[in-house]
């Protein structure tokens, strides 16, 4: 199906029908999510040979193994003989696996080991056709990423000038991230309200979040003291906002605000004020704030608050949400554990913000039951025409404010390339010239 007349990332305008309708839901899992690189496990999740974490590319299931030899490999999660699932756990540590249809064993590579009665009842047994089907896989300072197509670009290449935002994320301390807590939930909303948000949205924080910044702005020392300065300083940013936003073409976006991202856990804000200088050596000083909120296309998203979460399609009305709480190794104890517990409080099934957000997917999902609602264009015009490149010591295309909307006309600009069919050569060809054009034009 072609989708361009629903989408116009020029003239910041979206329709609906793309929110709804099982058509193009079935292309997005052949063309999106069946091509794009998707987050599958973190290094810290699989520390042992043997470990294993059951994670999805769309809707087909994966494996995520560590092997003896310390590598990790990947591979659908699916039995060759009829399609039952070859290992039902959601993780936990192995030798093998047995598929619990008719038992055949797979070891930890995907190669099947053993068929109960294989050499009475096949002529031949060739092991090398009846292997489970394998993952392509990259590995980004521990974020490990698949995808099922040969053809799809190198994942750094696929992370172009997003590298650079994603490194505050993830490599402001010496020694990484490990995990401390995990949550999986399933929304009756369409998975992609999810990445452009993310990717584009901190203007519904103001409103949409107002009450709860409310309840959890730290109380003041007496009933005749004003809040602490620093809570109201982190809350006057969404009434004052100034900050960036990046859109990348290959459909990742960040957005955040220029004194940092609001929060109202003082544990964590006092860390990471005492450790700014120690990022800025590290990262430089562009980067000690820069991290926010993004989404890497089309399905991980993450916070400044050491959230990330991959959003797994199902279908077109439903997502299900795994949260992971990954905290700096280098935190002390009563940090990470302060990251852990504002991952509960705020975008956890149970947590403020998360609720918040729920309540607006939800509703505009219903309310796209609606023949006319499908076919309104949307308006994502927000400092449209506003992008400069390489600017403010920030690399690839970004705008000069928070509130913006040119990480989403990024992240459908890559949408309907995706959803064109076109081969990947074509796809990053295409994009090459799009981006020569621009700063050509920019220059003039
Ligand atoms: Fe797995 Fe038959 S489906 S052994």
């Amino acid at each position: 199906m072609d989708v361009s007349h629903l989408i116009d990332p020029d003239r910041g305008l979206i329709r609906g029908e793309i929110f709804h309708s099982q058509a193009i839901y079935e292309q997005e899992l052949e063309q999106i999510f069946a091509r794009s690189w998707i987050f599958l496990a973190h290094d810290k999740m699989l520390p042992q040979p043997g470990d294993f974490i059951q994670n999805y590319i769309g809707e087909d299931p994966v494996l995520v193994v560590r092997q003896p030899d310390g590598s990790v490999r990947a591979f659908l999660n699916q039995c060759r003989h009829r399609g039952m699932r070859i290992c039902r756990a959601d993780r936990g540590n192995a030798r093998n696996f047995m598929c619990s249809f008719h038992g055949w064993n797979y070891g930890l590579d995907g190669d099947v080991i053993n068929i109960p009665h294989g050499e009475a009842i096949y002529d031949a047994v060739e092991r090398a056709e009846f292997r489970a089907t394998p993952v392509r896989l990259a590995n980004y300072k521990g974020f490990i990423f698949g995808t099922w197509d040969a053809a799809a670009p190198a994942f750094e290449d696929y992370l172009g000038d997003f590298a650079w935002y994603f490194d505050a994320y993830i490599d402001r301390y010496e020694g990484g991230l490990e995990v401390v807590g995990m949550h999986k939930w399933v929304l009756p909303a369409n998975w992609k309200f999810n990445a452009e948000q993310p990717a584009s949205d901190m203007y519904h924080g103001e409103v949409s979040h107002a009450s709860a910044f409310q309840v959890m702005v730290p109380p003041p020392k007496d009933a005749h003291s004003p809040p602490p300065d620093w809570a109201m300083r982190q809350l006057g940013q969404l009434s004052n906002p100034s900050g960036f936003q990046f859109a990348s073409p290959y459909g990742h976006g960040n957005g955040w605000f220029a004194g940092g991202m609001p929060t109202m856990n003082e544990t964590i804000y006092r860390w990471q004020e005492a450790t700014a200088a120690q990022v800025a050596a590290r990262l430089g000083p562009e980067r000690v704030l820069s991290a926010g909120h993004a989404n890497i296309f089309p399905n991980f998203m993450m916070l400044s608050n050491y959230t990330f979460r991959v959003t797994h399609p199902r279908g077109p009305n439903e997502m299900e949400i795994w949260a992971w709480s990954m905290a700096p190794v280098a935190a002390p104890a009563e940090v990470k554990e302060a990251i852990r517990l504002d991952l509960l409080r705020t975008f956890s099934p149970a947590g403020m913000f998360e609720q918040d957000d729920a309540v607006n997917w939800e509703e505009e999902q219903r309310i796209l039951r609606g023949h006319m609602a499908r076919k309104a264009p949307l308006i994502y015009k927000q400092m449209l025409g506003r992008a400069r490149y390489d600017a403010d010591g920030l690399p690839g295309r970004t705008v000069p404010h928070v509130y913006a909307e040119e990480g989403a006309r990024g992240m459908y600009r890559h949408y309907m390339d995706m959803m064109s069919g076109a081969p990947w050569p074509d796809l990053t060809r295409r994009k090459q010239q799009r981006e020569d054009a621009e700063r050509r034009a920019l220059a003039a």
